[in-house]
């Protein structure tokens, strides 16, 4: 009870994606992934919601994530420089098309096992732990041709297959692993979170719902893989997250929070507490949502629980009942919250709704904390003599900084924050290079113009500063 600032193997590090740095989208015997489907600009979001007719990169359209930020071919420099910021961990994830370049290979592919080994050796010889997403909104392409993407039973199987190689390969080298990133996000982005395209006269909930019973089922036999090949590995669940407020007191903004929240929270009810909540079977009861199970499923579910909670956190939401007040967000209609200041990109700030969220998430499953996502997305100038002053991004995550040890502070078991974007790269939502998140800037454009040239933010300065004192100094 003596120290009540942040734990002293508290894991300080920063996110990435695969499919958002890599680039080299076909090199090392890679296959296609539904995200290199994912064009910048106007048909982005059509895309990410299942309207897609080729699966193939169509020649009038733009792909900045085929080349990312080169992270493939430059991951040394980039390690070594996230070293220097003094990183106790690195969040990654792996290309499933990498691995399995069709999904349903026999055999997984030598030179994409080998591209991580080198990956991770690269952090263990800095000292830097892997965190490690399996899957972060990434479908070999061939499984959504021959099999409909999560929406078939038989991808449990190959996911099972898939996890397990990772494992057995890297057992003395990845101790933290997270089975699939925002797995809510299914809900809001079909197409990017399962491979799904809908068919005529479908119930695109129920098939919806359908895909995420085939996700829980994989997340829960990944995690007791894990656990039989790799006996101390912890398996966390992966949530884009954001206390949800109601409006007004009137109790039908209250009642309507609590839905949206319970819509998010039914994936980590399974994944955490090992069953499927009430609330969630009268929702399927009395929207026709029939999913499919087979005998065991529940007992598989039951039995193989996350140990932690990972989750993403940008900012709260707001609830009404009043259509009136909905507006177009990123992804989803949202209420403004009329007491937040916003991003650029809409995205409103709330550091206090950070405390919040950790807080309920803890009361709710009484599970380690992992903030794995977090941070501002910017727009960066790069001044006459070089330097990126991004004292709005300080701002930004000092303000979060300073709720996470309130959170602590509340009881809340925290184990470790690694900011999104560490390095500028490809957004998810938008495709641009200009929404930057990143402690080192990366020279591209939107148009695919730079050097891809690596230079220091001020905030990377400050984050190094941070981590440092543990916390102490922000
Ligand atoms: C999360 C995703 O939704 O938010 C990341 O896990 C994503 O992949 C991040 O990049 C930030 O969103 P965006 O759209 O600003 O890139």
């Amino acid at each position: 009870m003596n120290n009540l600032g942040f734990p002293k193997e508290f894991l300080w590090g920063g996110a990435l994606a695969a499919n958002q740095c890599e680039g080299a989208y076909l090199e090392g015997g890679k296959g296609l992934s539904n995200v290199d489907l994912c064009p910048a600009g106007e048909n982005r979001f059509n895309v990410m919601l299942g309207n897609i007719k080729e699966l193939k990169p169509l020649v009038n359209e733009s792909y900045p994530s085929h080349e990312a930020i080169d992270f493939y071919h430059k991951f040394k420099e980039d390690i070594a420089l996230f070293a220097e910021m003094g990183f106790k961990c690195l969040r990654i994830s792996i290309a499933w098309s990498r691995i399995f370049p069709n999904g349903d290979d026999k055999d997984p592919n030598e030179e994409g096992l080998k591209f991580y080994d080198e990956v991770f050796d690269e952090m263990i010889k800095h000292n830097i732990e892997p965190v490690v997403t399996i899957c972060h909104f990434d479908l070999p392409v061939a499984l959504i041709e021959n099999y409909g993407g999560w929406t078939n039973r038989k991808l449990v199987g190959f996911y099972e297959n898939y996890a397990t190689t990772l494992f057995k390969r890297y057992k003395d080298k990845v101790k933290y692993w997270m089975s699939f990133n925002e797995i809510n996000m299914l809900l809001h982005l079909p197409f990017m979170g399962a491979g799904i395209r809908f068919k005529e006269g479908e119930n695109p909930t129920e098939v919806k719902y359908q895909a995420a019973h085939h996700e829980l089922m994989a997340s829960a036999l990944a995690t007791k893989a894990l656990k039989e090949i790799i006996p101390n590995a912890m398996m966390g669940c992966m949530l884009a997250a954001g206390a949800v407020y109601p409006y007004s007191c009137n109790p039908e903004d209250v009642q309507r929070a609590m839905e949206i929240e319970r819509e998010n929270y039914l994936f980590i009810d399974v994944q955490a507490k090992g069953k499927y909540p009430g609330y969630g079977k009268r929702f399927f009861r009395e929207n026709n949502i029939n999913i499919k199970m087979e005998d065991g499923d529940l007992e598989i579910l039951k039995n193989n629980t996350v140990d932690y909670i990972g989750f993403s956190y940008y900012s709260s939401r707001c609830a009404s009942v009043d259509p009136a007040l909905l507006t177009d967000g990123n992804v989803f209609a949202t209420v403004k919250n009329p007491y937040l200041k916003a991003s650029e990109w809409g995205w409103q700030i709330d550091p206090m709704g950070l405390r919040i969220t950790c807080n309920q998430l803890y009361d709710r499953y009484e599970k380690p904390l992992f903030i794995v996502e977090n941070g501002l997305g910017a727009v960066d100038k790069v001044e006459e003599d070089g330097q990126i002053i991004d004292d709005y991004r300080i701002e930004y995550l000092r303000e979060h900084i300073k709720e996470m040890k309130e959170a602590i502070l509340d009881g809340v078991d925290l184990i470790g924050y690694t900011p999104w974007g560490c390095i500028d790269l490809v957004s998810a939502s938008t495709g641009e290079m200009k929404k930057r998140y990143g402690f080192i800037y990366v020279d591209k454009d939107d148009k695919g113009n730079g050097t891809l040239e690596r230079k220091k933010k001020k905030s990377f300065y400050w984050y190094k500063k941070v981590i440092g004192s543990n916390g102490e100094e922000i």
